[in-house]
């Protein structure tokens, strides 16, 4: 294979990166909450009821911020019946999902184990079968300090100081045809419009995200981008994105290569919202929050399923291509940097998540979860614009791709390079010249990849993939010289 090479030059910065970049989320789905984060019987449960040994794998994976209740859940939700005593909370019907849901876990209980990870809350309000007056009751219970009627029912629930929520979706999807509510981009615009503007006038300090389209193949999109933010530029801060991708009839070339079309899609998005901008003389910019990412097999809700309690859902298995995928679409956020500022990997826990769990049994690392976890670690400081040289090839979904994507980053301690190789049977030969960087000496080569693309972690064997260490790293002169393995995310820390 013919080298590829990677030019750092720190003149040149793309931004800096927005710790919530490596955000998640947490849905009432499957297993997510019940059994997931939450299970007052695991022998590991604290006080409140949530597994620790969960607790501590959320602690290493590095979220700072966690996107709740929904998806399409939150489409359906009244968030009240999730306050107050456990015994008073109605049982319902979750249509979103077919699930029976107890309310045993709401708000309260969300946003303070929230913050005993380490991380924040991102709440979305219902938008699909409600409206402005319960998202700002629901804003007034979360963030207002007392002396109101829904900030001191918080207080009587036991909560005295606000949750200080900061960002708040307005609604899931509404553009989809499954969603409980889905409107027209008109009809969602002006809803999001008034909704925004409620909830602000209880707490100006708030940040908002307006529905984008679910997704780059929808019909819908882009227009339904445009025409929301015509309603509510003025109003929000951020518009979303989401994606999923997935292996298709063995197409595995093409798979590899899908960060490329999460590129398109946010370049998409970002010239939409300039569009909007320049359009309506708005001075201001819209961000991006890619709130729902990730790599998504298995089937949603079917009609024929009986009512359950936190049914098996999307309990997606994945693999050491999946790790590369996943590896590669952090690579594209983060090339992204400049724009998106908040992003989710969907999900956090067993429903489509980095962690597994069984009930009453262990938790463990999904191999999503280990390029995640590094990249959260290490992918601080500001993104640097860099020239790429690669080999490449050709697929049936994106047409000619390279095989080696890459970003590069600096902090204080040094230069880290995130790569990808996409070639599936061979190594790619790669030289990063960091001449323009003096005196970085030392450098460390960690990789996801290996001889059994299929292999995963299990409960019963939860080591199976983890990051190696590569050899044969060499720095001379201000280049680096390192061979990446085939079908692999790699990691190069050069301090
Ligand atoms: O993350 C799973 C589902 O995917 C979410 O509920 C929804 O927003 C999206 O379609």
């Amino acid at each position: 294979m013919s080298p590829a090479r990677i030019t750092v030059d720190p003149t040149f910065v793309v931004g800096e990166v927005d710790p919530r970049l490596y955000g998640s989320f947490v849905e009432h789905l499957g297993r997510c909450v019940y059994t997931g984060i939450y299970e007052p019987e695991h022998p590991t449960a604290d006080e409140h009821g949530f597994r620790a040994d969960v607790a501590e794998l959320v602690t290493e994976l590095g979220v700072p911020i966690l996107r709740y209740p929904g998806g399409n859940f939150v489409s359906g939700y009244r968030w009240e019946d999730g306050v107050g005593l456990r015994e008073s909370r109605p049982t319902r019907l979750d249509l979103a999902w077919r699930s029976i849901e107890t309310n045993a876990v709401g708000t309260d209980e969300f946003c303070t184990w929230t913050r005993r990870v380490g991380s924040e809350p991102m709440l979305a309000v219902n938008l699909g079968t409600r409206g402005a007056d319960a998202a700002a009751g629901l804003v007034e219970y979360c963030n207002h300090p007392g002396g109101t009627y829904w900030s001191d029912l918080r207080r009587k629930n036991g909560v005295s100081d606000p949750h200080a929520v900061k960002v708040w979706c307005l609604g899931n999807e509404m553009d989809g045809r499954w969603q409980v509510g889905h409107k027209s981009a008109d009809e969602y615009g002006r809803l999001a419009s008034q909704t925004a503007q409620a909830m602000r006038l209880v707490d100006p300090g708030i940040e908002l995200v307006a529905c984008g389209s679910s997704g780059p193949r929808m019909p819908t999109f882009p227009e339904w981008d445009a025409t929301v933010l015509e309603h509510c530029y003025e109003h929000v801060d951020y518009i979303s994105l989401h994606s999923y991708y997935q292996e298709r009839k063995g197409d595995r070339a093409s798979f590899l290569a899908c960060a490329v079309d999460m590129d398109r899609h946010i370049e998409a998005v970002v010239a939409t919202a300039d569009y909007v901008r320049a359009k309506g003389r708005h001075t201001k910019r819209i961000n991006l929050s890619f709130d729902e990412w990730n790599v998504w097999y298995s089937q949603g809700t079917t009609v024929e399923r009986a009512w359950e309690q936190a049914p098996r859902l999307l309990e997606d298995q994945y693999n050491v291509v999946d790790a590369v995928v996943v590896g590669n679409m952090l690579i594209s956020l983060l090339r992204h940097a400049d724009r998106v500022r908040i992003a989710c990997l969907a999900q956090l826990v067993n429903a489509i998540g980095a962690v597994r769990t069984e009930p009453g049994g262990p938790a463990w690392r999904q191999t999503i979860f280990h390029p995640f976890a590094l990249t959260s670690r290490y992918g601080r400081g500001v993104v640097l614009q860099t020239t790429i040289m690669s080999p490449h090839y050709e697929t049936d979904w994106f047409g000619e791709v390279p095989v080696l994507d890459a970003v590069v980053l600096r902090a204080d301690d040094g230069v880290t390079v995130f790569a990808v190789n996409r070639h599936q049977h061979e190594s790619l030969p790669l030289t990063v010249d960091l001449r323009a960087v003096p005196g970085l000496r030392r450098a460390s080569h960690t990789y996801i990849g290996g001889e059994d693309p299929a292999a995963a972690n299990t409960g019963a064997e939860p080591g199976r993939v983890v990051p190696l260490t590569g050899e044969g790293l060499a720095v001379d002169a201000g280049e680096l010289a390192v061979a990446l393995p085939p079908m692999s995310w790699n990691m190069i820390r050069i301090s």
